[in-house]
């Protein structure tokens, strides 16, 4: 079996239905179910015998060497993060409590775990760490995308955090041997993403009747991925990927903020049209810009494609119009996750 955590979140979610989609291998998943992990996302594996949940935090050491030790599980991939920037901003401690002291803690215990393994099971571990294109930091327009090789300068409490994961991955390696490979994705999008992000956060948002709050000038760029394309690289690297390399995720796919928002108000306006007959994209809103926001973030993922033979399957124009069809078609899920904390942080952070 493999060990996951941070299965109930959005990313760690659709890998988990999509792992357990494509092949029989069990999954352990822990997650701590904070704000932004629910269990409804995984709804589908009630009494699915390959799918054994446990409620946990990765900074717990006792609890981490209880599992491998009971379940033995032949790789790790570890999603389990704080991964929203606006919240890094507001209070960065949760921030270095998971993601740093978390991820450090993981370590240890899956550095403990593999060195006992006996060793043809020791040769063929795996800890996959997941990682952010926003350790890299910023670009200019005319700057080339991100490599493997770029200089990593995070801005954010949040990119700050996840990079200072991915330096502890890299030195378990270099130092002890653990066998690591490390992902660094562009931006996901597609089911279950919670709608704290822009692309739900608009879809919801328009539907409701609200503003679509726009950052700044909305000419921010991000380079968005389907999220299923996210788990078949993931699943691509953890098959095959040579050990101790990063590998960037992307999907080759840049738009500036504004353009996402008024495609989506698109989508909308054709799939469920207003009642007053007014477009959608009467409700974007310009509101004060995030403090050290990123310009752009565009990723190479010509390593992934040359030596692993991935590339991501659905278009920007497939995944969205799927993406908007599935909000669509899951209210219950919308307002379950739209719970009093959720209607808290909107509250606090769109304030005036
Ligand atoms: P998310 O916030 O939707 O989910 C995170 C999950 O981790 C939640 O289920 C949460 O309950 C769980 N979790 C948080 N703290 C934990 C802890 N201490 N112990 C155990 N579980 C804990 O995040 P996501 O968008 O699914 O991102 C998953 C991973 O992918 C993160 O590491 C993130 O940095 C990375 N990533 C995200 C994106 C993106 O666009 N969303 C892009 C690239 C990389
Ligand atoms: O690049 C990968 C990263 O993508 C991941 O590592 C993060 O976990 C993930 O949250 C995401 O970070 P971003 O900050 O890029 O995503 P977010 O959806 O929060 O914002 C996308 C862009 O939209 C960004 O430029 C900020 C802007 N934005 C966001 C919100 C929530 C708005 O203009 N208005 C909003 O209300």
């Amino acid at each position: 079996m493999i060990l996951v955590t941070g299965g109930a979140g959005f990313i760690g979610a659709n890998f988990v239905l999509d792992w357990l989609g494509n092949s029989d291998e069990p999954v352990l998943n822990l997650d701590k179910l904070t704000y932004a992990g629910n269990l409804h996302n995984l709804q589908s594996l009630q009494g699915d015998a390959r799918h054994h949940f446990v409620q946990g935090d990765i900074g717990d050491r006792a609890l981490l060497d209880k599992l491998l030790a009971e379940h033995q599980p032949r790789a790790i991939v570890n999603f389990a993060a704080e991964s929203h920037v606006d919240r890094s901003i507001h209070g960065p401690e949760d921030f270095i409590q998971t993601n740093v002291v978390g991820t450090f803690r993981l370590l240890e215990a899956a550095r403990h775990y593999w060195s006992a393994l006996p060793a043809i099971e020791k040769q063929a571990f795996r800890f996959l760490h997941v990682s952010t294109d926003e350790v890299y930091g910023t670009l200019s327009p005319s700057d080339p995308a991100f490599t493997e090789d770029n200089k990593i300068e995070p801005n954010s409490p949040y990119s700050a955090s996840k990079a200072a994961s991915d330096h502890l991955v890299r030195a378990w390696h270099h130092t002890y041997g653990l066998p690591v490979l490390t992902t660094n994705c562009s931006n996901n999008y597609g089911p279950l993403h919670f709608p704290e992000k822009l692309i739900p956060l608009v879809i919801v948002n328009a539907l409701a009747g609200k503003p679509l709050p726009i950052y700044g000038d909305g000419m921010q760029v991000r380079d968005w991925l389907y999220v299923r394309d996210h788990c078949s690289a993931i699943r691509r690297v953890l098959d095959a990927g040579r050990l101790g390399e990063t590998y960037n995720v992307g999907g080759w796919n840049e738009m500036p903020n504004i353009e996402i928002v008024k495609l989506v108000c698109a989508l909308l306006d054709e799939l469920r049209p207003r009642g007053d007959g007014q477009p959608y994209a009467a409700q974007i809103t310009y509101v004060t810009d995030r403090p050290g926001h990123d310009r752009r973030y565009a990723i190479d993922a010509r390593k992934l494609e040359r030596e692993l033979a991935w590339r991501p399957a659905e278009t920007f124009a497939t995944g969205i119009r799927k993406t908007v069809q599935w909000y669509l078609d899951h209210p219950e899920w919308v307002a379950t996750v739209q719970s009093g904390a959720y209607r808290e942080w909107v509250a606090k952070h769109y304030a005036g």
